[in-house]
């Protein structure tokens, strides 16, 4: 038992969630035993070696599912080697004061589970597939649509991860 990793993540419109099956096909092909989940419906994380954690961010915060994963197995997470991820349009802005911004709204995880590695991600957003409301909140916000997933990006950081989670296979 020595190379089981569980990817849960958080997603409202299914972008991070391909984000976090690519990530566990990388792991995958990388030799782990994977199981990639949506937080609502995550297994516990005391069956794996390994957890990778990943959500959006809205409105300056990640998915509410994501967080009360994390609050149901704290102490469970917090014995196991944990990566961290997150998607959000304005890491299309790749300058350092963006990415240090965007990492602050991790502190509390990164407190509380200590990631061998962190994944900053520009993400993708349709706002034909939006209600009203959340257009509007992020036409006021300046974000644009598109999608700005960088899969290269995105595979070569689950491989890294792979290595800083000390997972073998
Ligand atoms: C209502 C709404 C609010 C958002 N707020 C933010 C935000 O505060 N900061 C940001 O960088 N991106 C924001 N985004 C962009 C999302 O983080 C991005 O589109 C992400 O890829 C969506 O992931 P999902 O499809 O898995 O839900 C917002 C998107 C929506 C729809």
């Amino acid at each position: 038992m020595d190379n089981r990793i569980l990817v849960v993540y958080a997603s409202s419109y299914g972008t991070t969630a391909e984000v976090a099956r690519t990530i566990g096909d990388v792991l995958s092909g990388a030799g782990a035993a994977v199981t990639v989940a949506a937080a609502a419906e995550a297994p516990a994380p005391d069956g794996f070696d390994a957890v990778v954690l990943g959500s959006p961010i809205y409105s300056g915060d990640l998915l509410p599912d994501l967080n009360a994963y994390v609050d149901a197995h704290e102490a469970t997470l917090q014995a196991r080697p944990a990566a961290l991820f997150a998607t959000s349009m304005r890491l299309r802005d790749e300058s350092e004061d963006m990415r240090q911004s965007v990492l602050g709204t991790l502190d509390r995880l990164r407190i509380l589970l200590q990631p061998v590695a962190i994944g900053l991600f520009a993400g993708a957003l349709w706002y034909d597939k939006l209600p009203a409301i959340a257009r509007l909140q992020v036409q006021t916000k300046g974000l644009p649509e598109g999608d700005f997933r960088d899969w290269d990006a995105i595979r070569a950081w689950a491989l890294e991860a792979k290595g800083l989670l000390g997972i073998g296979g």
